[in-house]
């Protein structure tokens, strides 16, 4: 089996709480964000980017998450928005899917927003295949308009993926996949 099957095969998410440093930087992280764009985009029209939450940015985005999780739940212990506050510290390098899917003559927005998952995984595939691991998520934030707007999204942006990418600093198990036999049919037979 060739390296590209094996690690197709074996991928994981490994969830945030669970990567750590290091994470990709500098070049590798240029080059990992140019492999993420060399997807399938129907009309070349790049419907998405990218917005990278690191170092002092990644904190700075963590408190607007706090802050709005304040504000809309007013009742929230300091634990619960601590909790929040986290959601972007754990892995060293964050990095926003940003869809920026637009009507099109010729190209539905459906299909802007399938390669703007495909960048997501494209991303995940990568960064495994340099040895660190990831995990593509959303969250109740990556839908909040406030936050969005902090995070300099524009009204008609939407996030596709939040990927948190690091090195894993524990096994996970795998999880349960698809009976192909459920999801499978051959047309005609
Ligand atoms: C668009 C999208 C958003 C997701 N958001 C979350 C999320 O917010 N929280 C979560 O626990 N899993 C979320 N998941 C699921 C995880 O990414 C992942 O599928 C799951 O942890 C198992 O990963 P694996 O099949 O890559 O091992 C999301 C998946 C997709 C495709």
């Amino acid at each position: 089996m060739t390296d590209t099957l094996s690690l197709l095969k074996l991928r994981r998410s490994v969830p945030p709480q669970f990567l750590s440093a290091p994470g990709p930087e500098g070049a590798q992280l240029d080059e990992l964000l140019a492999i993420a764009a060399r997807v399938p985009d129907h009309g070349k029209l790049v419907p998405w980017r990218f917005i990278v939450f690191s170092g002092s940015g990644r904190e700075k985005a963590a408190e607007v998450v706090a802050r709005v999780f304040r504000a809309r739940n007013p009742e929230a212990s300091e634990e619960q928005v601590a909790v929040e506050r986290q959601r972007l510290l754990h892995a060293p390098v964050v990095v926003a899917v940003v869809s920026r899917a637009r009507e099109h003559v010729k190209i539905p927005i459906w299909e802007q927003e399938l390669s703007a998952g495909a960048v997501c995984m494209a991303m995940l595939v990568a960064a495994h295949a340099m040895g660190y691991a990831g995990s593509w998520l959303t969250g109740w934030f990556a839908f909040d308009r406030e936050v969005l707007t902090e995070f300099g999204l524009g009204e008609d942006e939407r996030i596709a993926g939040v990927v948190h990418i690091g090195t894993p600093t524990a096994p996970i198990t795998d999880r349960t996949r698809p009976v192909m036999s459920e999801i499978v049919s051959h047309y005609g037979e």
